[in-house]
């Protein structure tokens, strides 16, 4: 079978539960012969590589090292979970200080490396701020870094076609936006359930009122669901949407999850969050997002919330004023 592409793709992180998985399913879905895997533990990350060569790929070209600028060298695309997991108890903003000091870095290694690069899957969390502290420290243009956020609409799919007993599929256009942080602002407006509206339906003894309350809390809590199922984070499904959205950016089919991106549009500012989005092999586009009232108030509410940890990341030092960004990155000027 043919690759999609044979440029260099280098996953960061990749000794890690999300890293491991996504170098496996970037060779099952035969995206480039040429994986670069990257980790700073290195003996976890050799045995990474060991269990990929005796999967017996064919065709494939796997690499490894924990030299960065080996890594990056001439790469092409790059998916970085590299960082620290959520344990139980923790939110993802509890993550913020650690995981905002390995973005830097990321971005600062991918200006002195690779700055050539095509496209950027941030997936550390809290994502939006480690995605914008990546964005800004790299210099490349907004379209060209994206950020995992897509899980949360997943599982609201997900939530609701266990409620209703319908294939996943039957739920069209699943969505929220905003923080991916529980925070997020979960849309009815957006969805269809089985061809009618979600919203006429709230409500109704189909799906009375406390029942959509309850599955709003379990698409807002679906990662803490997980840990405490599994007893550590999610990494199967940020694993395999991750590497959909890298193989978009390469020219497969396009990825219309919705993806965090950096937004400056005049009513949401210097900001990275999920909008409504496309990425394709032009990197992100973003379409309208419109939405009820309501929804626009939680929207707000989300970004106002995201503000406030990118202000803390501002007075942790970690980034400059919003003011100056444009000195770091001239493409968000
Ligand atoms: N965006 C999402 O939807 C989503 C979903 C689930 C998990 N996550 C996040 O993804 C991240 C990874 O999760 P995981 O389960 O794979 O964790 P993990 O602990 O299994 O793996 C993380 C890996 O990153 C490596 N690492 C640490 N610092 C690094 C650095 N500076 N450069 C390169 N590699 C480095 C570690 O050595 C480790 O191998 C976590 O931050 C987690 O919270 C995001």
């Amino acid at each position: 079978m043919k690759f999609l592409t044979d440029e260099k793709l280098v996953i960061v992180g990749a000794a890690g539960m999300i890293g491991s998985n996504m170098a496996q399913t970037a060779a099952m879905m035969r995206l480039t012969p040429n994986i670069c895997l990257y980790d700073t533990y290195a003996p976890a990350l050799e045995g990474v590589a060991e269990e990929l060569f005796h999967c017996g790929f064919d065709g494939m070209n796997f690499t490894y090292t924990s030299d960065i600028k080996e890594a990056f060298k001439d790469a092409a695309y790059i998916v970085s979970s590299g960082g620290a997991a959520r344990k139980a108890g923790m939110t993802r903003e509890d993550l913020l200080k650690g995981n905002a000091a390995i973005a830097e870095q990321l971005g600062k290694d991918i200006k002195a490396y690779c700055p050539n690069v095509k496209h950027v899957v941030v997936v550390f969390n809290p994502a939006d701020i480690t995605g914008l502290v990546t964005l800004i420290y790299s210099g490349l243009k907004p379209s060209q870094l994206s950020t995992l956020a897509a899980l949360d609409s997943t599982r609201l799919r997900s939530e609701l076609a266990k409620f209703f007993n319908i294939a996943p599929d039957e739920v069209i256009k699943a969505r929220t936006y905003g923080g991916h942080g529980e925070q997020m602002a979960v849309f009815q407006s957006t969805c269809t359930v089985g061809s009618k509206p979600l919203a006429a339906l709230i409500g109704t003894d189909a799906l009375p009122e406390k029942a959509w309350e309850d599955i709003r809390l379990r698409v807002v809590q679906g990662g803490k669901n997980i840990i405490d199922l599994r007893g550590r984070s999610s990494f199967q499904s940020p694993a395999y949407l991750s590497i959909e959205m890298i193989a978009a950016a390469m020219g497969g089919r396009p990825f219309t999850w919705p993806v965090g991106t950096y937004v400056n549009n005049g009513t949401f500012n210097h900001i990275m969050m999920a909008m409504e989005t496309t990425v394709d092999k032009n990197g992100v586009t973003v379409h309208p997002v419109n939405g009820t009232p309501e929804e626009r108030q939680e929207l707000e509410r989300s970004y106002q919330h995201l503000c406030k940890l990118r202000d803390e990341v501002i007075s942790m030092g970690v980034l400059p004023p919003v003011e100056d960004w444009s000195k770091l990155n001239p493409n968000l000027g």
